[in-house]
């Protein structure tokens, strides 16, 4: 069934629920909606709406699936796998007016938000009270933390402290078809038939709108020491990640850069880190928590497990200025390797001791069809982002070899007891891949559940299958 068009009619009863400032036709203004974080993708939506309550998104989505109109939610556009994207048109409901924190209830260690808040504002709101939201992807400066529900974000620190799921207790909802509910409880044990709120998280906005988040929150660890530890081989590096937990160590975090990663990242941003020319990979490792001496004594440990894999001098950073400096270059890794060339970017993953034949793999697979890669990522999760780079490569051998290559990638992944995306998504872009980490039983069970909750594929369609 074809998609229905927005009409002056259509467009006359969205300024109606949002009103006439809040709805955008115009080119200049949709300009910024039509892109996202991923590769160099453009897709224009017809209209794009700001609603500012739950109500609102429930009678755009009401108009929307009465006439068949494609609808797109957006957060701050972020996204690495093109889960944002308004692939065939239709309305575009950006997020950013739900900018509120709600409450930070202290008696409890919760806090409810609204999605359009940035994670980073969250993060130091509920510091300033001594809690700690822990999750953190590289774009926590603009993202927002609807968004980092809908991937399922992840970051640094989620080695110790999880990822974003694993802070979500419950969230209001706008179901494709209008209702709105919530999904759980605003309880740490939820027994209580199935997991809705679990079940929305990583849906990659196309189950529901997320519209109140309700999080759990931990108390803020008061210390933490950073090592940056310097390899001449990168797959020594990997395999000295794994061998740190087998020694009762769990980091705060565990990261890798290959050597062209930190060479981007220097070229970028403004980083003082000399690096002989003899290494070929670093490890950024921070432990935190309350109790300095301890850490320290995580540290000695952690110095003889990577001595033991052959490491070059382990350097502490002394200075806060020092670990921000770090940071930064980790988290400029990215945006670096963007604007250095066309590139893809693949979020492998998988169980931690395999990283070394991953990374291994990788390089020959790229070896075997003529790509470079540069890859970085959390070690310590298993999680490798691959990032394939163009170059000089010819448009044929982009558009024909890299695809399988990257398929080889993936199969290797699954090979190795891992999966596909660990932290981007499935969104647009990886989507034919999607049946390599799962059979059709599989793919059928997870369209069975769209069909249930969007029965005319409104929301978000064109994202996760094809
Ligand atoms: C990072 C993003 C790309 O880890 O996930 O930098
Ligand atoms: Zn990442």
């Amino acid at each position: 069934m074809e998609y229905g068009k927005i009409t002056d009619k259509i467009l006359q009863e969205l300024i109606a629920v949002c009103g006439a400032s809040h709805v955008f036709t115009s080119r200049e203004a949709i300009a910024d909606y039509a892109h996202d974080y991923t590769e160099d993708l453009k897709f224009y939506p017809e209209v794009v709406v700001k609603p500012i309550t739950a109500e609102e998104i429930s009678q755009i989505l009401i108009i929307c699936n009465r006439e068949r109109i494609p609808a797109t939610p957006r957060g701050a556009g972020t996204g690495l796998s093109g889960g944002a994207l308004p692939v065939f048109g239709g309305v575009l409901i950006s997020m950013e007016r739900f900018n509120k924190i709600l409450e930070i209830d202290e008696r409890n260690l919760q806090a409810t938000v609204e999605p359009g808040v940035i994670n980073q504002v969250f993060q130091d709101a509920v510091i300033e009270k001594g809690l700690f939201y822990p999750p953190d992807p590289a774009s926590r400066g603009s993202c927002f933390l609807g968004g980092n529900l809908a991937e399922c974000a992840g970051g640094p620190k989620a080695v110790k402290y999880g990822v974003t799921k694993d802070y979500v207790l419950n969230t209001e909802v706008v179901l494709p078809t209008g209702e709105i509910i919530w999904t759980g409880a605003n309880v740490l044990k939820n027994a209580t038939g199935y997991n809705l709120t679990q079940l929305l998280i990583g849906s990659e906005g196309t189950l529901g709108i997320i519209t109140k988040i309700v999080f759990r929150l931990i108390p803020y660890p008061q210390q933490n020491l950073l090592l940056l530890v310097p390899f001449q081989s990168a797959e020594k590096a990997c395999e000295a990640v794994s061998a740190v937990f087998r020694a009762g160590i769990t980091p705060s975090a565990m990261e890798f850069m290959e050597r062209d990663a930190i060479d981007y990242v220097k070229k970028y941003v403004d980083v003082h880190l000399p690096v002989p020319d003899d290494i070929k990979a670093h490890l950024i490792i921070e432990v935190d928590g309350n109790d300095l001496d301890a850490l320290f004594k995580d540290c000695e440990k952690i110095t003889e497990v990577m001595n033991a894999y052959g490491a070059s001098e382990v350097l502490f950073a002394d200075t806060a200025q020092q670990k921000a400096e770090l940071w930064k270059m980790r988290r400029a890794t990215g945006e670096a390797v963007k604007s250095h060339s066309i590139y893809k970017e693949e979020d492998t993953v998988v169980p931690r001791a395999e990283l070394p034949v991953l990374l291994r793999g990788v390089k020959e697979i790229g070896a075997k069809y003529g790509f470079r890669s540069v890859c970085y990522g959390h070690a310590g999760d298993g999680n490798l982002h691959v990032n394939i780079i163009k170059e000089d490569m010819s448009d044929e051998d982009w558009n024909t070899k890299v695809p399988i290559g990257i398929r080889e990638i993936f199969e290797l992944c699954v090979r190795l007891g891992g999966t596909i995306s660990g932290e981007h998504g499935i969104g647009l872009v990886q989507k034919d891949y999607m049946t390599i980490a799962f059979n059709p039983v599989q793919i059928a069970l997870q369209k069975g559940i769209k069909q249930l909750f969007d029965p005319k594929n409104i929301l978000n369609p064109g994202k996760i299958f094809n």
